[in-house]
């Protein structure tokens, strides 16, 4: 078998177990990120607040993650005059493994069950020089609706993307 030989991967909720991988893969992803308090912090949230914490794993051991994405739904269901949203709150893919769609499939995941929620959108905070992340999520349709001036504890401005998921997209 050839060392490149892609592995079958699946996406799973994250555990407390999956706590210190997933610090190291934020920490070489090297931005000012999530630490082991904010991890945890959404995993306890999970089933309770509309909160969901995917890992992408590897189907062999399922403990190497490739990959997570963050997301809340709110509110959880349809009222007279709120909608639920989907907003991404983290998504990283490790170093080995970028540039081979494990980022889009992580946001498929992530608008699937916004989707199943009757999501009207999904939201999301971006780096203005974040131009691979940009990339990717304009690809898929995502537009950019304004500029959050020193949205980040770094002084760095952010672009809040917007994707309309009524009407199913299917740009994935
Ligand atoms: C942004 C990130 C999640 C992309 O993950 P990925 O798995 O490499 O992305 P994909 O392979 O799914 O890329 C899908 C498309 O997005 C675009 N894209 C992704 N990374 C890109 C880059 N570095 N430069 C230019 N375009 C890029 C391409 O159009 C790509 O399609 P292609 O490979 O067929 O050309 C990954 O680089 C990452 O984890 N970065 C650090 C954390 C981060 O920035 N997260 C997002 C913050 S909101």
């Amino acid at each position: 078998m050839s060392m490149n030989a892609k592995k079958p991967l699946s996406f799973r909720l994250a555990t407390a177990e999956d706590v210190d991988q997933l610090v190291e893969i934020e920490a070489r992803a090297g931005d000012v990120g999530w630490g082991p308090k904010a991890f945890l912090g959404e995993i306890e949230q999970q089933g309770i607040d509309g909160a969901y914490l995917w890992v992408l794993t590897d189907d062999e051991t399922d403990t190497a993650i490739h990959a997570y994405i963050a997301a809340r739904i709110s509110p959880q269901s349809h009222t007279d005059d709120l909608e639920p949203k989907l907003d991404i709150l983290n998504l990283v893919v490790d170093l080995p493994y970028r540039r081979q769609g494990l980022g889009r499939k992580c946001l498929q995941t992530a608008v699937q069950a916004g989707l199943r929620a009757k999501a009207n959108k999904a939201r999301l905070n971006v780096r203005k020089t974040n131009a691979g992340a940009l990339a990717m999520y304009q690809g898929v349709g995502f537009v950019i609706t304004r500029v959050r001036k020193a949205f980040y504890s770094t002084g760095d401005d952010a672009y809040e993307l917007e994707l309309g998921l009524l009407g199913a997209p299917d740009s994935f």
